[in-house]
């Protein structure tokens, strides 16, 4: 499996396992077979409300010596409810309880967006705290200062503008070290592979299956569907492998790493042998011409009316 190696040698494995939409219930015995069947990368988040079960797995695997620790590579985010600078380190703190784990090597801040701590999602612009009232900067002083404790070996944002990204390197003493977005073959976002690459911010592309397990309410009618794709049907015949493999195989080979979301031990196996799969020069620019700036996780949540977050402020563009 290739990896992606930061400043201190930490090597953070190409392909993980993305826990959103994973529900309590499914997501404990999902955590098992992976680690069963060699995920050594786990991508959490408060807000996924299942953090606490995926610790009760870890737990129960480190104490059987099924797998190390240190083996592993293990993100969470930051939700939007503590990015003032007191409530990051208890934000911390408890989805390391939550984990059962003394440190986390990758913590996030969730979204280039800020809200009140009693609303865990937003229902009335008085939820929304603008970015200038709680700029990230300050917010990112305090992940700073969890790295300097020990609590995370690594931080770094999600959500990020390639312009709220070069404000940051700007700014801030430990600049970004990892940006995940969406990222698939219908939003391939060139100029952010390229500006990542130039300053060494390692990027992590979510929902590369294109997100088909999103709720009602975050779906638009008509979508086009990415494992469905022509493109991608022919080039999956091609190697006898599924269209999933090639969407991540192609995620790897850009140079990204991935995080497909399962809770089903046979695709979980078959997303994992996608680091198996190489695909040709010729299948990479028939998929680069798929590009099509399609956003299934539109961030249109944070866009209310009267509030200070547009799509327009939110991506840049
Ligand atoms: P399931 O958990 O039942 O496997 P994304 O990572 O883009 O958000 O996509 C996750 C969605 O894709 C989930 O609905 C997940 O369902 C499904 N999925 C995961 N792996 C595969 C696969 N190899 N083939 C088809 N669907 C998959």
């Amino acid at each position: 499996m290739r990896t992606y190696k930061f400043d201190n040698d930490d090597l953070m494995p190409a392909i993980g396992l993305g826990t959103w939409q994973a529900a309590p219930g499914e997501i404990g015995a999902a955590v098992h077979e992976a680690l069963r069947l060699g995920y050594r990368h786990l991508d959490c988040a408060a807000v996924y409300g299942n953090e606490a079960e995926i610790g009760e797995a870890l737990q129960e695997t480190f104490s059987k010596g099924q797998v190390r620790r240190e083996d592993l590579w293990i993100t969470s985010k930051l939700w939007n409810t503590a990015h003032a600078p007191d409530q990051v380190q208890p934000a911390l703190g408890k989805t390391l309880a939550d984990l059962r784990l003394d440190y986390l090597d990758l913590y996030l801040i969730h979204w280039p967006v800020a809200m009140r701590p009693d609303c865990r999602y937003p229902k009335v612009p008085e939820d929304m705290i603008s970015l200038e009232e709680l700029p990230i900067t300050s917010t990112w002083s305090a992940m700073e200062e969890a790295k300097r404790s020990g609590l995370t070996r690594h931080i770094g944002v999600s959500n990020f503008s390639i312009s709220k990204l070069r404000d940051l390197v700007t700014r801030a003493s430990t600049p970004p070290e990892v940006n995940q977005i969406e990222l698939h073959p219908y939003l391939q976002q060139g100029d952010m592979l390229a500006y990542c690459r130039e300053q060494g911010i390692t990027l992590t592309a979510y929902s590369p299956l294109g997100s088909k397990g999103r709720p009602a309410g975050l779906r638009e009618p008509d979508e086009p569907v990415l494992l469905e794709d022509p493109t991608l049907q022919a080039i999956a015949t091609r190697y006898q492998a599924s269209v999933a493999q090639v969407a991540l195989a192609w995620a790897v080979q850009r140079g990204t790493s991935v995080i497909p979301k399962s809770v089903n031990a046979k695709r979980l196996a078959e997303n994992l042998a996608a680091a198996e799969l190489t695909l040709t020069a010729e299948d990479m620019r028939q998929i680069a011409a798929m590009d099509r700036h399609r956003r299934y996780v539109s961030g249109g949540f944070w866009a209310i009316k009267g509030g200070p977050y547009t799509l327009q402020n939110l991506w840049d563009e």
